[in-house]
């Protein structure tokens, strides 16, 4: 039987929810530790340039208590690499960022950015970070990661999950045998395959049917049903405390 896919827990919005309300709670630490109790292989956090979710502090804190691995999502920028060197996660994962967009819109143009991203890419391992980058489901872009020497390629699933939000089979069709062609072309080029963004408890099962794609980042999904299935939990709680 073939090896199950690596789970990576994005917990971007259990700080989503903490900076709403400026409070302490909820702490990523404490959904981190959670997750991997509940089986997760590796942690995800997307360290924004707005920081308008996870924190610096966040950040340290993970990498200290993570024990499975710990994956940040950074800009290709000058700050955040001082900021990855320092910190020393297991690996880093560059994406695009736009300061309007809600979340990650599309993967890196590596291909029209060569050049630094390769810079980029040497300048984390010479820390010892892996590298991934992000980027959508497109054989130049596959090209560019394995000249910019990066470990690995997470395959944009956006346009895949958009499709099959909105029941356009064939669309999500064609979306998925995108992905599916480029993970073969990375694992043809030695790149490790990722995959991730917009994933749901519906629609992760044809990703997970692609034998060359070993890990999947997923976050708002996961969050969004630990709130439904913590629910009854909490609120019982709360009762017990004003029985008297
Ligand atoms: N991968 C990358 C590179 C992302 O930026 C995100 C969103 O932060 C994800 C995966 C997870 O996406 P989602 O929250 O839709 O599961």
């Amino acid at each position: 039987m073939a090896e199950p896919v690596l789970l990576g827990v994005n917990i971007d919005h259990v700080a989503t929810v903490r900076q709403a309300r400026g409070a302490p709670e909820p702490d990523p630490a404490h959904a981190a530790v959670l997750a991997e109790l509940a089986g997760a292989d590796g942690i995800t956090v997307h360290l924004r340039s707005d920081r308008r979710h996870i924190q610096d502090r966040d950040a340290q804190t993970l990498c200290a208590i993570v024990k499975t691995h710990l994956n940040v999502e950074m800009a290709a920028t000058a700050e955040m690499l001082d900021i990855a060197v320092a910190l020393k996660p297991h690996a880093v994962c560059l994406v695009p960022e736009r300061p309007e967009e809600v979340t990650t819109e599309g993967g890196l143009d590596v291909a029209a950015d060569l050049e630094h991203v390769r810079d980029h890419v040497q300048a984390l391992h010479e820390a010892d970070i892996d590298v991934t980058l992000f980027i959508d489901p497109d054989s130049r872009q596959v090209e560019a990661a394995a000249a910019a020497d990066a470990d690995q390629i997470e395959i944009n699933t956006a346009a895949y999950a958009e499709a099959t939000e909105q029941r356009d089979e064939d669309t999500a069709e064609q979306e998925l045998a995108r992905v599916a062609a480029v993970a073969a072309d990375a694992v043809e080029q030695g790149l490790r395959v990722a995959a991730g963004h917009g994933l749901t408890y519906r629609n992760v099962g044809p990703v997970v049917a692609i034998d060359e794609i070993v890990e999947l980042n997923i976050g708002h999904n996961i969050v969004a049903r630990a709130t439904m299935v913590g629910m009854e939990m909490a609120v019982r709680e709360m009762k017990a405390l004003l029985d008297r």
